[in-house]
């Protein structure tokens, strides 16, 4: 952390108290106030992470930016403020949104999250890449869960800022979340250094699934045991727990996980039905990645779920079990 950065965390640092500041004690928060506090946040919750309301005005971080004594253009640079590139003006970046913060892993506030209010597109827009901000680096909440994923051993992985945070009010602490929908080498080296189970809680979505898919595969060959807790009726983490509660949800991730091999068999069986080429090549596919489950007990187990769901012989798939071992690093 050079004399740069600790700059660009101050400012971070420093609005975010404004933004909080707004969101609970002033009349122009009172709508943002409430329409958390009715999808189900409570004010202790918003109160620890911070989360406040960048008002609906073009110039309110630029001017407190300014009163502190920042430049504007120490501003931009860390993402706060936008650029006019006619007159080269400088506005706020951030208009009428929920700024959720984003710490990274020494705890600073070192950019946001930010939820539109009006429909605004995009529906959330975040901190640009920055010296502080480097997203194949960051993944939300990560400073507060390390301690309780290395008493776990677990990771759980979720698409949503929201929905982490919902889940942290159930007091479950071991969750981190995605930033984008994407998971960069860095991300998983540091998960991997963390714990070596990572269970996988999307979105209940058709583009949940997929990066359950795609994500799960790619954990599961870095060597992480890998689970997945598939929610059903396409919602995500917060609206099920809206739905059923948080003893429901307490249930799903204590008793409903299940190995992301037995996932993929049950989502890929689908298609094997009427179709005797895609039956062979997803055996083919499942069996190749049984060689990177390094536990016997779990991959004799794996191969008992697809001896059953796609009615054919355990010894069929075991015969076509590679002789490779597990690539843990
Ligand atoms: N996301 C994003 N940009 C968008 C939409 C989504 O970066 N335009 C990312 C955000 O990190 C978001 C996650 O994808 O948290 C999941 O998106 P979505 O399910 O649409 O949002 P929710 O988190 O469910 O938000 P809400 O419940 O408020 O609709
Ligand atoms: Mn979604
Ligand atoms: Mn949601
Ligand atoms: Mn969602
Ligand atoms: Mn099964």
């Amino acid at each position: 952390v050079d004399d740069d950065d600790m700059q660009f965390i101050k400012m971070h640092e420093y609005v975010s108290e404004l933004f909080h500041h707004i969101l609970m004690h002033t009349n122009e928060g009172a709508e943002a106030l409430n329409y958390l506090l009715e999808r189900g946040f409570p004010s202790d919750l918003l109160k620890k992470e911070k989360v406040g309301l960048a008002p609906k005005m073009s110039s309110f971080t630029k001017n407190a930016i300014l009163e502190k004594g920042f430049t504007e253009e120490a501003a931009y640079s860390a993402g706060l403020l936008s650029r006019n590139e006619t007159n080269f003006s400088y506005y706020d970046r951030f208009v009428n949104r929920i700024m959720i913060p984003i710490k990274n892993h020494q705890n600073y506030i070192v950019g946001f999250t930010a939820r539109s209010l009006d429909g605004a597109e995009p529906k959330y827009l975040n901190t640009p890449e920055t010296k502080v901000f480097q997203k194949r680096h960051l993944m939300f909440n990560l400073s507060d869960a390390r301690k309780s994923i290395r008493s776990q051993d677990e990771i759980i992985l979720m698409e949503g800022h929201l929905d982490v945070l919902k889940v942290k009010s159930l007091k479950i602490e071991n969750i981190v979340g995605l930033m984008g929908t994407a998971l960069s080498e860095e991300n998983i080296n540091l998960l991997n250094r963390l714990a070596s189970n990572v269970t996988l809680m999307f979105d209940g979505d058709g583009a949940g699934r997929q990066a359950t898919m795609d994500i799960g595969e790619t954990l599961l060959k870095y060597g992480l045991n890998t689970f997945v807790i598939q929610l059903p009726g396409g919602m995500d983490p917060d609206e099920y727990i809206e739905k059923n509660g948080g003893e429901a949800f307490r249930y799903l991730v204590k008793n409903e996980k299940r190995h992301y091999i037995h996932f993929l068999a049950e989502n890929l069986l689908n298609e094997s039905m009427n179709n005797d080429l895609a039956f062979s090549q997803n055996i083919n596919i499942l069996t190749d990645l049984l060689a990177f489950v390094s536990d016997e007990a779990i991959k004799s187990r794996l191969i008992m779920h697809i001896s059953e769901a796609y009615d054919i012989d355990k010894s069929q798939i075991e015969s076509k079990l590679p002789v490779r071992t597990s690539q843990k690093r």
